[in-house]
């Protein structure tokens, strides 16, 4: 059964053509679905669709069989930049989706203390954004867009900033995390690699059109170590004929 439904959706701006193009598109609960794309393509566009922080020019979303005409509360979005809050300590920015919406409890708190744990900076909460490394911010925005346990998480490239083994580490976090909290993922990115690695489904998208999902047939959880075998890089090799127009 579907827990994401894009149907026929298209967005143009300002009378512009369309840069979604009559997107359809399902995602069931529990699946962690890339979209890979070249610069330009529409993935932005198509995320915030998704997450009701754009309305489609036409066409119409569903999550949960819910139509999505206003940010959904089912979403945590993490933006293509970490977009924190410089004033306020760590902790008060994972707490951020919270304390606009209520008072924040005791077990707020306990639930933010958790989440940074598991990303990683439990010795980091009372430092203020700019006292973070760049791969640290990106843990802090993770920990922000699950501290309300969203049934959804969407991310923008969330870790295009960062070096090589930082990315492979947060991969492996993230695929915990969600793993852990049975979340269903849409995750934007340009790169192949990473897209194979985390995802249960990789989409191409080209020109505001999507291409058929490929499914990703390695074992989970994965192993840092498949990254260097063969199936691996054919799978890469296969997304990226796909790109191309060439598979
Ligand atoms: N606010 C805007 N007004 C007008 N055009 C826009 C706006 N935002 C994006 N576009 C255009 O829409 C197209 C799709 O943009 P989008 O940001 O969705 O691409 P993307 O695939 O996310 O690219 P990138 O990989 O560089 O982040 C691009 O041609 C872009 O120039
Ligand atoms: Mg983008």
């Amino acid at each position: 059964m579907s827990f994401l439904t894009v149907n026929e959706a298209s967005y143009c701006y300002q009378g512009n053509e369309a840069v979604v193009d009559r997107v359809q598109w399902s995602i069931a609960q529990g699946e962690f679905h890339c979209l890979v794309g070249r610069s330009g393509c529409g993935k932005t566009t198509l995320l915030k669709i998704a997450a009701g922080l754009l309305q489609p020019t036409s066409g119409s979303i569903f999550i949960d069989d819910t139509q999505v005409v206003e940010p959904s509360d089912q979403v945590g979005f993490v933006f293509q930049a970490p977009t924190l809050l410089e004033w306020l300590p760590v902790t008060d920015n994972v707490l951020l989706p919270i304390s606009l919406k209520r008072r924040v409890t005791a077990k707020d708190y306990t639930r933010a203390a958790e989440l940074l744990e598991l990303v990683g900076l439990g010795s980091f909460t009372k430092r203020h954004p700019q006292e973070l490394s760049g791969g640290q911010q990106s843990r802090v925005a993770i920990a922000r867009a699950l501290i309300r346990e969203p049934a959804f998480l969407m991310l923008d490239e969330p870790f295009a900033a960062l070096d090589a083994i930082t990315r492979a580490e947060l991969q492996d976090d993230l695929l915990r995390l969600c793993e852990h909290q049975k979340t269903t993922v849409l995750f934007v990115t340009h790169d192949i690699a990473e897209a194979a690695y985390l995802g249960d489904f990789v989409t191409v998208m080209s020109q505001g059109e999507l291409q058929q999902a490929i499914p990703i047939d390695l074992a989970k959880p994965r192993a840092p170590e498949i990254r260097y075998d063969s199936t691996f890089n054919a799978l890469c090799l296969k997304i990226r004929k796909t790109m191309d127009g060439t598979a």
